[in-house]
């Protein structure tokens, strides 16, 4: 008999541990994807797309930006995936960088992208060099239409954060800018429904605006606004990456209602008796409210009070108000980092007219668009979707 009891709670404890191994393994898949709640002693894993080596260009300065000068003790992963995209009918192919060569180009070298793949490479390997920082590569030949599926499954299986993909419109030599087509827009758009993990579209002006810092001479300076909500608080997390590089300056401008001016500013939070009143004057859901003033407050805390980062505060009254705001700011910064929903927040509300691409949000959009702003954008979206966002479609 007691050997029946000891092999029958060997059994129940192996079930049981293999479920909560499992329960562990979805938690761990659900949970981790937002910046926010992300420790920045933990290793954070960002994956850039990039069709060419332009954008594997833009893609690496990102990538400087958030690593720079951090402790051995912080990991860090940065990921670049090479988008290959066939034409119709083909069969897919999701190829790690070791099985490339052996896996064999039997159908010929520039279908698979291997000319940009050697231009990629050779970046790559110098920005390696230059920094000692490795990053990894991974390769997506597919066509166009199951691209966005793809990265999103990619996402997963290499365990991102966040995803950053290029804006479907570049800059040209002479300032310009060129729509690469709507097939492009249309991948964007289809991660940003269907993605797991936290977004970032990357409008990158390198000719104008953010630049890989070299050195002490070329010091970037980079503003994130805040208005508020979970996309201004995830574009705020990302910054926390970057607020220890000596070669960024970065600034926090968070946006403030003229109504609800009398509430206490960040940073000398003493008094918070008549906040109730004001969140109903901003007419968004409190506990919205409390969530971003309370990460403002510890982003402060941490890097503000150290003099790391700057911080301003604007009183605007309305839309074409924060307009003029922007437009004011838009030379001082080589990059904006902005959230891609402002939600229903009065600040940004009658700037809908200027909507060119709605998938960047109303800031993102007029940044991305405005020929008075010549700085690069980088739009973020907080992680909505668990994986199963997929069989609804
Ligand atoms: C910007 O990108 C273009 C196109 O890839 C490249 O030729 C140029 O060198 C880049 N400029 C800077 C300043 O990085
Ligand atoms: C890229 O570089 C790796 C070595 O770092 C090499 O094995 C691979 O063949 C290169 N890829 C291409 C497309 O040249
Ligand atoms: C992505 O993953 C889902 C679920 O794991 C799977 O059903 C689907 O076929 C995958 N899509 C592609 C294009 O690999
Ligand atoms: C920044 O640097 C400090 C000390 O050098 C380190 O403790 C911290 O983990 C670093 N990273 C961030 C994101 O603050
Ligand atoms: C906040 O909004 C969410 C959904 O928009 C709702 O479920 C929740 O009840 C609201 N909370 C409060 C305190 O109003
Ligand atoms: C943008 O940059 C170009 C070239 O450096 C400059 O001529 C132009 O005045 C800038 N635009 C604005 C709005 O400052």
């Amino acid at each position: 008999m007691m050997v029946a009891a000891l092999v029958i709670t060997t059994l129940v404890s192996g079930v049981l541990a293999s479920f909560l191994l499992k329960a562990r393994e979805k938690d761990f898949a659900y949970e981790k994807t937002s910046l926010e709640s992300h420790n920045t002693n933990e290793e954070l894993r960002v994956l850039s797309c990039a069709y060419g080596v332009r954008h594997a260009r833009g893609a690496i300065s990102l990538v400087s930006a958030l690593s720079g000068s951090r402790g051995a003790s912080d990991p860090f992963t940065p990921l670049l995936m090479h988008l290959v995209p066939l034409p119709k009918k083909r069969k897919s192919e999701l190829m790690y960088h070791e099985h490339d060569e052996d896996g064999g180009n039997a159908n010929g070298d520039d279908e698979f992208g291997t000319n940009e793949g050697l231009e990629i490479n050779d970046s790559i390997d110098s920005f390696a060099k230059d920094s000692k920082i490795l990053i990894q590569q991974v390769k997506l030949v597919t066509q166009m239409l199951n691209m966005h599926e793809e990265i999103c499954n990619a996402t997963e299986d290499l365990r991102v954060s966040i995803v950053f993909l290029p804006f479907h419109k570049h800059q040209r030599i002479d300032g310009k800018t060129t729509n690469d087509g709507e097939l492009f827009r249309q991948m964007n758009r289809n991660v940003l429904r269907h993605g797991p993990c936290s977004i970032g579209i990357f409008v990158d002006r390198n000719i104008t605006g953010f630049q890989q810092p070299h050195g002490f001479d070329s010091v970037q300076h980079v503003a994130t606004l805040f208005f508020g909500g979970p996309d201004d608080r995830e574009a705020l997390a990302l910054c926390r990456w970057l607020a220890n590089n000596t070669l960024i300056h970065l600034t926090v401008i968070q946006f403030v209602s003229e109504e609800s001016k009398a509430e206490t500013p960040v940073g000398n939070a003493m008094t918070r008796d008549n906040n109730e009143v004001f969140m109903e004057v901003l007419g968004r859901n409190q506990t919205e409210q409390e969530t971003d003033r309370s990460f403002l407050e510890e982003f402060y805390n941490r890097f503000v009070t150290t003099g790391q980062v700057g911080f301003i505060e604007k009183l605007v009254s309305n839309g074409p108000h924060t307009l003029t705001i922007l437009r004011e700011i838009g030379e001082m910064y080589s990059l904006f980092v902005v959230g891609k929903s402002t939600g229903d927040c009065p600040m940004t509300v009658r700037m809908k007219d200027w909507e060119e691409c709605p998938e960047l949000g109303t800031v993102g959009d007029f940044l991305a668009s405005s020929l008075d702003v010549n700085a690069s954008v980088l739009v973020v979206q907080r992680q909505r979707h668990s994986h199963d966002s997929f069989i609804d479609d």
